[in-house]
């Protein structure tokens, strides 16, 4: 019964394909691989390494009341590669400020976006932009705009192989099946580029309040295993 609260009545119910207590093993191959490229565990859920840092300093653009005294430059951009497994299979809902460009390298999933900045005030600077409104001024009652898509190879079938993120939105990703209807997967792995580059004072995790504020009830329950526990 999927009512019109639904995040999206022409997508399935928002649901983790794979088990989020990571006790479904990886494939000996997906090992190796996560060994042979350096991988680590990410805060996130999944695991990363970073490719690449520029050595070019760039003035930082997120620069408020916050950050001003402690970070006047950023990195020129930053490159990560990003794995979901069957043990790791979901990246929880965050927000960088720098934007991020993707592109998928193998495998499938989904992403599901939370556009929290989309009514903020149109002239603001970088970085979140949105906090500073109040709730009612922000959204006039309204709920912000969820979008979700499938990223893999089947072009045809609408599957994106590079998808950009501007920065203040919510992101979360999540492993699917590399056939579907099989619950297997050997990974979903990505590139995924920031500019400026990351840095952790860039980054934050939603909250359940947070989440509370910005979609209907019914949709906060739906994406409510996507939140980091
Ligand atoms: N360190 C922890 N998370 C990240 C990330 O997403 N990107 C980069 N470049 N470094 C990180």
């Amino acid at each position: 019964p999927q009512g019109q609260s639904h995040v999206d009545p022409s997508v399935p119910p928002l649901k983790p394909y794979f088990d989020l207590n990571g006790t479904q093993d990886e494939s000996s191959q997906l090992k190796e691989i996560i060994k042979k490229m350096g991988l680590q565990p990410h805060v996130e859920g999944g695991y990363f390494v970073e490719t690449d840092r520029d050595q070019l300093r760039v003035p930082n653009p997120f620069v408020d009341e916050k950050t001003a005294s402690s970070d006047p430059t950023r990195s020129a951009s930053t490159s990560i590669f990003y794995l979901l497994t069957p043990k790791s299979p979901f990246g929880a809902f965050h927000r960088n400020k720098g934007r991020t460009v993707h592109t998928l390298h193998k495998g499938r999933g989904r992403y599901v976006l939370i556009h929290a900045d989309e009514v903020a005030a149109p002239n603001c600077p970088g970085g979140y932009g949105d906090e500073n409104l109040s709730e009612s001024r922000r959204w006039n009652g309204k709920k912000a705009r969820i979008e979700t898509f499938i990223v893999g190879q089947n072009v045809l079938a609408g599957e994106r192989l590079q998808w950009i993120v501007d920065g203040g939105k919510y992101k979360c990703s999540f492993l699917l099946p590399d056939e579907e209807g099989s619950s297997n997967s050997e990974g979903l792995l990505i590139s995924e580029t920031v500019v400026p580059g990351f840095e952790y004072t860039d980054h934050d995790f939603m909250k359940s309040e947070r989440m509370d504020a910005l979609v209907t009830k019914e949709q906060a329950e739906e994406m409510n295993w996507m939140l980091r526990k």
